[in-house]
């Protein structure tokens, strides 16, 4: 096999498509293709029914605290990329949820970043254990998503070390194939052009010896990109690098040593995640995973008894997420779900008993782009029992006959050129949607309808609502917000119509039709009924919470209040029925103060397709909720010691708060958290003896003195310069069953940055063992010297 010549070794340095690199076949290196991550394979996804396992969320896994959980997640996910051929992830997201405000922050574990370093470490092991390799990212300091294009944070050293560098400086001591280089900017220069950080440190000082690739399309030039350290600008095609630094290569302006590095790095990369892959999980074993997972995730932050709710009582589900629950974010690594995912209000259904369970929504559960619930207007054989039946036709206007015809189950279709080829998209058609709506109620029902072309909907053959041409660019902007057209007409309950909506496009390379209805029930009555519902139970099951839009990229939330029509259903349905647990399905640190009167609150997070099963086994009690918190919820958000998150002049954000961001800043401003990084509770009790430092390691003795099984997680604090969590583990243990745990204490937890290296911050170190941030726990001193200095 020959070498690769100076040509193709700059060639390899841009992507060859939009998921993968370039070969050289004859040097025999190989391309290998990606795809976006965390919670699932979501790339090269051709529509909704393109569907792929969807796990729980970061900051879900975070509040696990669950080693080996988050490993074995790691896995599925890595099996699942073997499945559809993908060889490398960009996952995880190791940025810090430095404030709540931040769109992705469900992305990240949590505001910690030793926490997030050994979950993140853990899940890269699990991933490539399966032969997928692991692209962490955004390498540095995208915790936040307001102008993430030309943001530029400002952080002192110390800070970027110690805090928002740590879980990559894990990922690369686990061996992750690469990195990916944030959009931002850190301390002036683009971090696909931080030469500090990609060379000096990443490459220099941590020896990392994995490939550096550019966020999708965050290049910025030729030269200065690639003497910075970047390996790899993606997507392909070229744009800076590539055949376009040619020119620079052949004017010397970046050293062909510089080249042959990165070409040698992508090489490298592409050869280890080209081999046999394995896929660990079956179907089975994948479902149950998923439910597990779920469940080490809930936080049970208060419980006056309540729960858990053992079955045999008369219960009311309320509110939106029961039956329209927040799985993901609504990030571009949205996972395709199956549309016969049970949603809790049918899991708790199926495990209370049907006749025991009344349900109501209480406020509108899709309060942008309501549902299309249809069956098809033709059997076409496809088995589909629902979603609208689409005719696409040549002629404008649905005339002649049709090219061809699919079902449908979504209420919001989007067509790429060359991905979806039913219809004429690149030169021009008409898309017929057709199916049969049983109104629930009587009254007036209001029709959307939203299209990159004109449209027209019907309704029993009489004009609703009609809609003019939105340029083709806007189709993903619009179909998000779920801009559309409406008009009304009035229908009797149990009598079916027909719906059709036609809509015709120019050529484009893409095109969206998106509809929907909505009944004729008022804000008033429907909170009038969840009211009634809550007075005629024994106890209820609130859940409210997030849409799966409200988590998003390139944008951040004004604030962490709850919907206001939300908190006007939960001060509605506590004051007529205080026995009840609310369950928040909200993917981030949330304004917690509504939850003051309810019996119990459990926190979710967006816990993935396992949410319905899991969440109905564990208010049955037949599992714990097993997490513990992963970020701090505040008492005002105020006291958050970042909060707010729009860059100032010259698009800089300074990051003042320093290493005190999250609970170390609420400790240290005396601002005492409403729920504490590490707390929540499960279903058992612990007693704790016999703290100790032993060598290197901190051990005490855990004792479950509960009647239930049930988990706990020890964490381990030091006090100077401020709090900072040093170490944690998890432990599982049977009623009376007990535990000696041991938790490794390595110096470099013990040691501050400063004047260009790491400091011990004294011969002796004073720790406490702690069941969270704000808990005093058990004083322990241990000599510096007896700790282990090569972990991290
Ligand atoms: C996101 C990355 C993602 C990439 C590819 C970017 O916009 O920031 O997280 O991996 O797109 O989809």
């Amino acid at each position: 096999m020959r070498d690769p010549t100076i040509e193709e070794m700059t060639r390899m340095t841009a992507g060859a498509a939009m998921w993968a690199s370039h070969a050289v076949e004859d040097a025999g290196i190989p391309a290998f293709t990606m795809s976006d991550g965390p919670m699932g394979i979501a790339s090269g996804k051709v529509d909704e029914r393109d569907i792929a396992r969807l796990s729980p969320c970061a900051t879900a896994l975070g509040a696990s605290f669950d080693v080996y959980l988050v490993q074995r997640i790691g896995a599925l996910v890595g099996g699942e990329a073997a499945a559809r051929g993908v060889d490398a992830v960009l996952a995880p997201n190791l940025n810090l949820a430095r404030s709540p405000l931040a769109g992705r922050a469900f992305e990240y574990f949590g505001e910690d970043p030793l926490h997030a370093g050994i979950l993140g470490a853990a899940w890269i092991a699990g991933l490539q254990s399966t032969g997928t390799g692991s692209v962490a990212k955004h390498l540095v300091c995208n915790d936040s998503e307001t102008e993430r294009d030309t943001l530029d944070v400002r952080v002192d050293e110390r800070t970027l070390r110690e805090v928002y560098l740590l879980p990559f400086e894990f990922a690369a001591r686990a061996g992750c194939v690469g990195m990916l280089a944030a959009y931002n900017r850190v301390n002036g220069d683009w971090c696909a052009e931080q030469h500090h950080i990609l060379t000096d440190v990443v490459k220099g000082e941590w020896g990392y010896d994995g490939l550096v690739m550019s966020d999708w399309f965050g290049t910025h030039s030729t030269a200065p990109t690639l003497n910075a350290g970047l390996d790899l600008e993606m997507p392909g095609p070229a744009r800076f690098l590539g055949f376009k630094a040619d020119e620079a290569v052949a004017a010397g302006e970046v050293p062909a040593s510089r080249v042959a590095d990165a070409a040698g790095r992508i090489a490298r990369g592409a050869k280890r995640v080209t081999g046999a892959k394995t896929q660990p999980y079956d179907d089975d074993a994948a479902r149950e995973l998923l439910v597990e997972g779920a469940a080490a995730g809930f936080v049970l932050l208060r419980n006056d008894g309540l729960l858990p709710l053992a079955p045999g009582k008369r219960i009311a589900v309320i509110g939106p997420n029961a039956a329209a629950p927040c799985f993901q974010g609504g990030t571009f690594a949205k996972i395709s779900v199956s549309p016969d995912l049970p949603s809790p209000a049918q899991t708790i259904a199926a495990r209370y008993g049907a006749e025991n369970v009344t349900f109501e929504a209480g406020v509108d559960p899709a309060p942008r782009l309501p549902n299309m619930p249809v069956t098809p207007a033709r059997d076409l054989g496809d088995g589909a029992e629902r979603g609208m039946t689409l005719d696409y036709f040549a002629s404008d206007d649905g005339s002649g006959e049709p090219l061809s015809s699919e079902t449908r189950a979504t209420n919001s279709l989007v067509w790429f050129v060359g991905v979806h080829d039913q219809g004429p998209f690149d030169k021009g058609g008409s898309v017929r949607a057709s199916g049969i709506f049983t109104p629930e109620q009587s009254g007036p029902h209001r029709f959307y309808l939203g299209a990159t072309g004109e449209a027209r909907l019907t309704v029993d053959g009489a004009t609703v609502v009609t809609t003019g041409a939105t340029a083709a660019k806007d189709v993903m902007g619009k179909l998000k917000s779920g801009d559309a057209e409406t008009g009304e007409v009035v229908l009797e309950a149990g009598k079916p119509v027909r719906i059709v909506a036609d809509f015709t496009y120019a050529p484009a390379r893409v095109h969206g039709l998106w509809y929907g209805v909505r009944g004729p029930d008022s804000r008033e009555a429907m909170l009038a009924r969840a009211e009634a519902a809550a007075r005629e139970a024994d106890a209820v099951l609130l859940f409210v919470g997030e849409t799966s839009d409200s988590s998003v990229e390139s944008k951040d939330r004004p604030d962490t209040a709850l919907a206001p029509e939300q908190a006007e259903l939960v001060a509605r349905v506590v004051a007529a029925n205080p026995r009840t647990a609310i369950v928040a399905n909200i993917g981030h640190a949330f304004d917690a103060s509504w939850a003051r009167g309810a019996a119990a609150l459990i926190a979710a997070w967006y816990p993935g397709e396992g949410f319905a099963q899991a969440i109905a086994e564990v208010l049955a009690g037949d599992r714990e909720p097993g997490g513990r918190m992963p970020v701090s919820i505040a008492m005002e958000e105020g006291d958050y010691p970042a909060f707010d998150l729009k860059p100032g002049e010259g698009g800089r954000l300074p990051y003042d708060e320093g290493t005190r961001l999250g609970y170390r800043g609420l400790i240290a401003n005396d601002t005492p958290a409403r729920h504490p990084f590490g707390s929540g509770q499960g279903y058992t009790r612990f007693d704790w003896s016999d703290a100790a430092v032993e060598g290197g390691h901190v051990a005490v003795t855990v004792r479950n003195v509960g009647d239930r099984a049930g988990s706990e997680i020890v964490q381990v604090y030091r006090d100077t310069p401020e709090p900072t969590l040093v170490g944690f583990a998890k432990v599982e243990l049977q009623p009376g069953e007990e535990a000696r745990l041991s938790i490794a204490l390595p110096a470099r937890r013990f040691m501050l940055w400063g004047q260009g290296g790491w400091t011990p911050i004294g011969r002796t170190v004073n720790i406490r063992v702690a069941r969270h941030a704000e808990d005093h726990g058990m004083p322990l001193t241990a000599a510096f010297d007896d700790l282990d200095d090569a972990a991290l």
